[in-house]
């Protein structure tokens, strides 16, 4: 049967993928960003997850405004990146899972999520910086298949976040109905707060910030009650990628154990976070060695 073994959540700013390439990592500017990822190396070496299920927002390199979709999933044996103009490499294609994704959008269907199905999609940075951030060393061979998940947090009007969690618990059905046996992390990428533009362009709130990565662990219910506009008021206009996290820890079981968590601003205009959650039964084998 399959397991999902955890979750991971990170920011996924474009810079980071220039600060890879010029080998920033040290620079006390990137340096509590990047070491959080030392944690997560350490566990994904040990746990070896064989699937990432990311849920993510694309901001319009495999979904255009033309068609928004609220909530979509990859169909497909690889995806690949292009370049979005951020001045960052292009990375290889990643493998997908096509027979799991069909699975999941079988299962989300019957779960009366619509969603759309993407036997091609483009993945961007919200997908390609997060798994370079777990994998620096892959280089072409993504130790790990792929299955995109997209949430529009682009163009109004958005899925509430009570929808997202809705939606992650019903992804969260369908791994744990999977007829295979791998080990699945479930990766969200993108907050925490930021604004890019109009008059509150720069907009970061700490206190916010650090109350959501709290109630993800323990509460995350209690995010659920927080209106878009009330999200967009305390996280900034692109914090509302913090439905991304949402949707992450509903896939979880009920209890999970956070592994490491880093709180680091800003990183470009972003309140730059990075969490590692494991599902309660595989905290208590490691707490047990
Ligand atoms: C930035 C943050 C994002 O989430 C993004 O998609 C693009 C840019 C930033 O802070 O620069
Ligand atoms: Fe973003």
């Amino acid at each position: 049967m399959a397991r999902i073994i955890g979750g991971l959540a990170t920011s996924h700013v474009p810079s980071i993928g220039g600060a890879i390439v010029k080998g920033l990592q040290q620079d006390p500017y990137w340096k509590p960003f990047f070491d959080a990822f030392d944690p997560v190396h350490a566990w994904l070496e040990r746990e070896k997850p064989d699937v990432a299920v990311v849920i993510y927002n694309d901001h319009g390199l495999g979904h255009f405004l033309d068609k928004m979709l609220t909530f979509a999933v990859g169909a497909a044996e690889s995806y690949s990146n292009a370049d979005e103009g951020w001045g960052i490499p292009v990375l290889p294609p990643f493998p997908g899972h096509a027979e799991l994704s069909w699975h999941i959008i079988d299962s989300l269907v019957a779960d009366e999520f619509d969603v759309t199905m993407c036997q091609e999609h483009l993945v961007d940075h919200a997908f390609t910086l997060p798994m370079k951030l777990m994998y620096p060393d892959a280089g072409a061979a993504w130790p790990v298949r792929t299955v995109p998940i997209t949430i529009n947090s682009v163009q109004h009007p958005l899925p509430t976040a009570l929808r997202c969690w809705k939606l992650g618990k019903a992804v969260g059905r369908a791994l744990e109905s999977w007829k295979g046996d791998e080990k699945i992390v479930v990766v969200a990428t993108g907050g925490l707060s930021h604004q890019l533009d109009g008059t509150r362009a720069g907009f970061i709130n700490k206190d916010f910030d650090q109350l959501c990565m709290e109630k993800i662990v323990d509460d995350p219910v209690a995010l659920t009650r927080y209106s878009n506009k009330q999200i967009v008021e305390l996280a900034g206009s692109q914090g509302v990628e913090l439905m991304c996290w949402i949707a992450m820890r509903g896939a979880l079981g009920g209890r999970v154990s956070k592994v490491h968590s880093t709180y680091h601003v800003p990183i470009s205009n972003t309140g730059g976070a990075v969490m590692l959650l494991a599902n309660s039964d595989v905290a208590t084998a490691i707490a047990a060695e």
